[in-house]
């Protein structure tokens, strides 16, 4: 883990209620790995005293590539940043996610979630490892990429509403897909809002797809001590059964998670 300076070098405002951020900071960027996460104080806010953690997007070189939802004081602030300003960001944290010998990655984004998948998407291309992504929003004006990048990955998109791209949930394109037939030697990833993940652990399970989930929870300090981000998992681990999200996760095998017990 990291402790460095960052400078903002671009903030894009993309949607009314999504902007992506594009921050230079060499070290962390040097060592992120596909769903990790870095953990962001935000000056200058009264009511935002602790870091605010964020999935890494994207490495560009030097940069990293965060894509952020305004949900609260925080983030409301964080949209007001201007260029050139420093950052202390703590980083890259957490386990992230485990690809060797894949040939094919299904990846299913809900909303903000698709930001990890991203990254990982990235990194698969490099190697020459194709792959699919589906990202879901409730409405157009919710979907976290813009027009551009949508086609330059060839996502298929689904809107809630059916304002955008294909009518219905996420998980239920992927499924009308691999119900035709899975790549071998594939493995699904998917990150967003809980009942989206449940539901594509159940679809993975069905077709014996292994299935990697990248999980959020309130944050403390990001770094395995105040064990604010515990999950009560399905084995009994080194921890009692339980794991930290900041730590041990963000993701997790999701075979490992008891859903029954993760509220929505
Ligand atoms: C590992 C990890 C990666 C994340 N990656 C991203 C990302 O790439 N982009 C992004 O926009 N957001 C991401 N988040 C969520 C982000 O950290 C929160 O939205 C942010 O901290 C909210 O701060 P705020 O001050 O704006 O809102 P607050 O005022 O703190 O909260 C506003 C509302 O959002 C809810 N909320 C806040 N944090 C969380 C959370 N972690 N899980 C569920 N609900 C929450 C609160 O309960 C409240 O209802 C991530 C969270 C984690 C744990
Ligand atoms: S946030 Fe403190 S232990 Fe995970």
């Amino acid at each position: 883990m990291i402790q460095e300076t960052a400078v903002i070098r671009q903030i894009n405002r993309f949607r009314a209620d999504l902007f992506s951020v594009m921050l230079e900071c060499p070290l962390i960027a040097r060592q992120s790995k596909p769903g990790q996460f870095v953990h962001l104080q935000l000056p200058g806010i009264p009511q935002v005293l602790l870091r605010r953690p964020f999935s890494i997007a994207g490495v560009y070189k030097d940069q990293i590539k965060l894509i952020v939802r305004i949900v609260g004081a925080g983030t409301q602030g964080f949209a007001d940043f201007q260029v050139g300003q420093d950052l202390d960001v703590l980083g890259p944290l957490g386990a992230g996610f485990q690809y060797k010998k894949l040939k094919f990655a299904y990846f299913l984004g809900g909303g903000i979630g698709a930001a990890p998948l991203l990254f990982l998407q990235d990194e698969l291309n490099k190697k020459g490892i194709p792959s699919q992504l589906f990202i879901g929003a409730r409405l157009q004006d919710e979907f976290p990429l813009e027009e551009e990048e949508i086609i330059q990955r060839n996502v298929i998109v689904c809107t809630d509403d059916g304002s955008y791209g294909e009518h219905g949930f996420v998980t239920q394109s992927f499924e009308k897909q691999i119900s035709n037939g899975i790549s071998p030697q594939s493995s699904a990833f998917s990150c967003g809002p809980v009942p989206m993940m449940r539901e594509a652990a159940r679809i993975c399970k069905k077709y014996e797809l292994p299935h990697q989930v990248s999980l959020e929870n309130r944050m403390g300090c990001g770094i395995g001590v105040c064990q604010g981000c515990a999950l009560k998992v399905q084995e009994e681990g080194h921890r009692g059964g339980f794991q930290l999200i900041c730590l041990d996760g963000p993701v997790f095998d999701a075979d490992a998670i008891n859903w029954d017990l993760i509220e929505n």
